[in-house]
């Protein structure tokens, strides 16, 4: 590699030097006390940016790792999966390939989803699970979540799984007032730690529901990541780095305040904004359920994206990402999630300035 590269693509971000040094802490037993003392110091931290009274669990694996294990674990009679981007349209498949009965609520790429075809499809009483991306990632589309959960209040039996992969942390999400039942999060995301762990936390509904299905497998067991985090450990041997690194990222989110943080994130994504229309670009998400940490743009000015963005990188030094699956080319996508500050990300765009006029 010719020079560093700084990420702003939409994860894994750019991994402060604070955090890598935190990883290096000495190495200790998971069954000792020096594990249980630095899970139950995270703890109360992470029950705050969940907005919940359960514990919050880890997991040594990556997001879809706790999306697999959500369908395994959750789905008896079928499951709705809502579907607006490659990750939620991904989740159908899962559950099919978990064995499930699983329908999709499909909408266009860059539409969020409607409520009422939420509420439509459980009033059939054909589902006892449904899934819902509360960001996806691959749009920048934002579905209108404390409406979502309204309608899914209404059907008791049905369980309501969300994932957070991409917003947890850059904006308020209270687990247990929103009546959600599984709620997970990756760490690459806005936690801006690397990758490979999951966060997680669970109701009481959802512990009940796992109680009655037989199939759930080890790794992903709901109820063994219960029983183990009551004594502040994990089923298995968990990474233990990461966890290092999580602790060093509470003490600095904590330390910002939760709403400072958020402000910083409407304010980066503000910016963003700010040049894609200043530069006569189009959002690729509908008005109104755009991201807050994560900008799809329209290419509708037919750039040549792959160049735009390998120019960015050989000549800037910055990655942002050219657009994900069927919508490459078409969109490209900026990140401003993590650590990233108006003065961090000024550069970014002043590059982007450059390589469009040459
Ligand atoms: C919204 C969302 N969900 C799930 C995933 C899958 O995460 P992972 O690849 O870390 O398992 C991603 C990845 O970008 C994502 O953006």
């Amino acid at each position: 590699m010719s020079q560093p590269v700084k990420l702003f693509i939409p994860g894994p971000v750019e991994v402060s030097a604070k955090t890598f040094a935190a990883m290096t802490a000495p190495m200790i037993g998971h069954r000792g006390n020096d594990f249980k003392a630095l899970y139950e110091g995270i703890m109360p931290g992470l029950k705050t940016l969940f907005g919940t009274q359960q514990p919050v669990l880890l997991s040594t694996s990556s997001a879809w790792g706790i999306m697999e294990g959500a369908v395994r674990n959750l789905v008896k009679k079928g499951v709705l999966n809502c579907m607006c981007g490659a990750f939620s349209d991904k989740w159908y498949d899962v559950s099919k390939r978990c064995g499930k009965r699983a329908e999709p609520l499909q909408v266009d790429w860059g539409e969020p989803i409607d409520p009422a075809e939420v509420d439509r499809k459980l009033a059939t009483g054909r589902f006892d699970a449904v899934t819902l991306i509360h960001n996806e990632t691959s749009t920048g589309v934002m579905s209108p979540l404390a409406e979502i959960s309204d309608v899914v209040r209404k059907y008791p039996e049905v369980a309501f799984i969300v994932d957070t992969v991409s917003s947890f942390s850059a904006l308020p999400i209270a687990m247990d007032q929103l009546g959600i039942d599984l709620m997970l999060t990756g760490s690459q995301k806005a936690l801006a730690l690397p990758p490979g762990l999951s966060l997680f936390a669970c109701s009481d509904k959802a512990y009940r529901r796992a109680a009655e299905l037989s199939d759930r497998g080890y790794y992903f067991d709901l109820l063994e990541f219960k029983k183990n985090a009551e004594q502040f450990m994990t089923p298995s041997t968990p990474a233990i780095p990461q966890i290092y690194a999580l602790r060093s990222k509470l003490e600095d989110i904590f330390q910002e305040g939760l709403e400072a943080r958020y402000q910083r994130h409407r304010e980066t994504n503000a910016l963003v904004h700010r040049w894609v229309e200043s530069n006569g670009f189009e959002f690729f998400a509908r008005e109104g359920f755009r991201s807050v940490t994560l900008t799809c743009v329209r290419n509708n000015r037919g750039i040549d994206v792959a160049a735009f963005v390998k120019r960015l990188r050989q000549e800037h030094g910055f990655q942002i990402d050219g657009g994900y699956g069927k919508i490459k080319g078409y969109t490209f996508r900026i990140s401003n999630m993590g650590d990233e500050t108006s003065a961090s990300m000024e550069p970014l765009l002043e590059a982007m300035n450059a390589v469009l006029r040459r």
